[in-house]
């Protein structure tokens, strides 16, 4: 197993360019099975979850190639099956989102029940109501997703919460439905934005993305495209989290401040100085915090859960007290008692979780518990006095393309080594 050693102490300083967004290039490899054709993703990040991804399409019957860095090349047309495997449902829980795909391309699909992951469990009760909203015949009992979809007829869906899943794994499906299908109660994240101009430039019709109703115009013969994937907005505001953290200033290339309007604003009011234009977002701080009015998460535009974990490491060094509440997930406190260890002072209560800040935090050996928990162990190690040695990056490795490379062009002392 790998492990990061970080030596923290010093300020940070240096630019990194920010990586393709996870959350968004998940969906859109989903996508790809309602085209029977070519398509090139660019600014495709290499992931775990990436890799996962690909090994589902490849057991589909379809092929992916890397060609260069960071461009992934996927051909549908040799899909053959409708069978995503246990093993690989376990291996990434959100590949839920290639049933609606699957569906729309195949008339029928089987999937394990995706488990629950280490922030708790995972339901899919919204993604399967609606699919049943739009025809599709699902069986769910035993553990097994056993879906037919004879023919899907578009229609109206309500969500009765704004889940990102949900809305997309049904923009997929609708795009295999017959008429128009509309989806109230949208979530309104940057990435189905993503999703939907990629559909869109492959020739689907589809709008409202980013709003709270999206509309798919379904039946129509999808093609092939070229499509760049946005910028990882949690890999950035990760960055600008270990500069606030560690002070220093950094530049982050190709991040868009419009994607996390609600972490830069609790930066600023922190007391960093921040500036963004359409070449990335700059971040400049001293290291020593001021306390913040609540963290809050809520779904999009309120603060992402993905960043709490992130923000609070950032925040152990305030002057002052910081409440977060945690809205979105049951079990996403799990990175606290590793913050502990490093000199951290944190009190969870339900949802509630209290930073109170201290002088300083020294290093320690830590344990990532989950992808963001985990980042935010390197952020907090970044302002701790010594080495800390952080373990189970795997974690990491599901989200963050390299997260030690990064680091260490703004400036961090981070190497990763293998055991
Ligand atoms: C997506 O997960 C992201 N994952 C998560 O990022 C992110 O934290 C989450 O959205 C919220 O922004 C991907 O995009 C791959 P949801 P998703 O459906 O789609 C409940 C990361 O770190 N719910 O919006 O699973 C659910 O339990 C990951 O990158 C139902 O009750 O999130 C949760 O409480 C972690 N029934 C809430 O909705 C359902 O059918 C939000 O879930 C679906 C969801």
């Amino acid at each position: 197993m790998s492990q990061l050693i970080v030596r923290g102490g010093s300020r940070l300083g240096g630019e990194a360019g920010i990586q393709g967004a996870k959350n968004s290039v998940l969906p859109i490899l989903a996508a790809t099975l309602l085209t029977a054709d070519q398509v090139e993703l660019q600014g495709c990040p290499r992931l775990r979850d990436v890799d996962a991804s690909i090994r589902i399409l490849e057991g589909l019957g379809c092929t992916a190639r890397w060609e260069g860095e960071d461009v992934l090349v996927v051909d549908t047309r040799g899909l053959g099956g409708c069978v995503v495997s246990e093993a690989l449902m376990r291996e990434m829980r959100s590949s839920a989102i290639f049933l609606g795909a699957i569906l729309a391309r195949c008339g029928r699909a089987e999937l394990s029940y995706p488990g629950g992951c280490e922030l708790g469990p995972r339901p899919i009760d919204l993604h399967l109501s609606g699919l049943r909203d739009l025809g599709a015949e699902i069986d769910d009992a035993g553990g097994v997703l056993h879906c037919r979809a004879r023919r899907l007829q578009g229609r109206e869906i309500v969500l009765s919460l704004p889940s990102v899943g949900a809305t997309e794994n049904l923009m997929l499906a609708a795009c295999g439905a017959a008429g128009t299908t509309t989806i109230a109660n949208a979530a309104r994240e940057p990435e189905i934005v993503d999703l939907q101009d990629f559909l869109t430039a492959c020739g689907a019709r589809v709008s409202g993305a980013g709003t709270s109703t999206v509309s798919v115009e379904g039946g129509r013969p999808l093609h092939g495209c070229t499509y760049h994937v946005m910028p990882d907005r949690i890999v950035a505001a990760t960055y600008l989290c270990a500069a606030a953290s560690a002070g220093g200033e950094v530049f982050l290339r190709r991040a868009r401040e419009e994607h996390l309007s609600t972490v830069t604003a609790v930066l600023r009011e922190a007391g960093c100085s921040i500036f963004s234009d359409k070449k990335g977002i700059a971040c400049a701080s001293k290291g020593r915090l001021s306390a913040v009015r609540p963290v809050r998460t809520a779904p999009y535009p309120g603060f992402p859960t993905d960043a709490q974990a992130i923000l609070m490491a950032a925040l152990l060094r305030c002057r002052g007290a910081v409440v977060f509440e945690e809205n979105m997930f049951e079990n996403r406190y799990r990175h606290v008692d590793e913050l502990a260890r490093m000199g951290a002072s944190i009190r969870v209560s339900g949802r509630a979780a209290v930073v109170t800040g201290v002088e300083r935090l020294h290093g320690a050996s830590v344990r990532c518990t989950d992808l963001r928990g985990g980042a935010a162990l390197c952020v907090a190690a970044l302002a701790a006095e010594g080495e800390t040695e952080v373990s189970e990056t795997g974690h990491i490795d599901r989200g963050y393309e390299n997260i030690a490379r990064d680091l260490r062009a703004l400036g961090a002392d981070i190497l990763r080594t293998e055991d």
